[in-house]
């Protein structure tokens, strides 16, 4: 079935368009509109792509596939990315990283069995000073340890991405997370919860600290 975009995301693509004076310079934000949507890259959103902004397939694939943040297959509800880049690990990435895939009874790379979250390993998500930290869809969680991380997962499961974001995140990196009805890259975004700078403020966790890889 074909790809479409919905009215008012149709009007955001129309709006960046004007920004640019080639049509194929506004591919990174129109991918991000769509994959807002539908959640993934599929190749139908690569037609749809392909046709809006008269490129080849071949163009966007590229573009997709180059990008580690575009997903070019299906993903979980919720994406998170554990941060295994040294400051993280120096201050227990790995333990974060362990808990993650136990109590998701996946490993990182896959999705867990319902559909709530997918485990994928990233390189420095430029929080360094608050590490050790995971990105849960558009939103921070810093200065880590298990049983926060828990508290997170068990609220982005029951309560959605936007409600614990709210409660938990210590920043957002772009706006709302996907399936929130709104959500531009734009987005300016909310301010810190007590409990996030709480949180930010803790001393280091205990645990493995010996940077170990996987
Ligand atoms: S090493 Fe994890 S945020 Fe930089």
């Amino acid at each position: 079935m074909a790809f479409a975009l919905t009215p008012e995301r149709e009007q955001e693509v129309d709006d960046i368009l004007t920004r640019y004076p080639e049509r194929r310079a506004a591919l990174l934000p129109v991918l991000w509109l769509c994959q807002r949507q539908n959640g993934w890259i599929s190749p139908e959103v690569v037609e749809y792509v392909a046709e809006r902004l008269e490129l080849s397939t071949a163009i966007i694939k590229g573009v997709v596939t180059f990008y580690t943040m575009f997903f070019d297959e299906p993903v979980g509800e919720n994406v998170v990315w554990v941060c295994r880049t040294l400051s993280c690990d120096l201050r227990g990435g790995k333990a974060i990283q362990d808990h993650l895939e136990k109590k998701l009874g996946c490993t990182a790379g896959h999705t867990s069995s319902d559909g709530k979250f997918t485990v994928l390993k990233a390189e420095c998500l430029a929080a360094c000073g608050q590490a050790p930290m995971v990105q849960i869809n558009d939103y921070y969680y810093e200065n880590l340890n298990v049983e926060q991380l828990d508290r997170i997962l068990d609220a982005h499961a029951t309560k959605g991405g936007e409600a614990a974001a709210a409660e938990f995140s210590t920043f957002a990196s772009f706006g709302s997370p996907r399936g929130s009805g709104g959500g531009s890259a734009t987005s300016a975004p909310p301010p810190p919860t007590k409990e996030a700078v709480r949180l930010a403020s803790q001393p280091p966790p205990p645990g493995d600290t010996t940077g170990e890889d996987a």
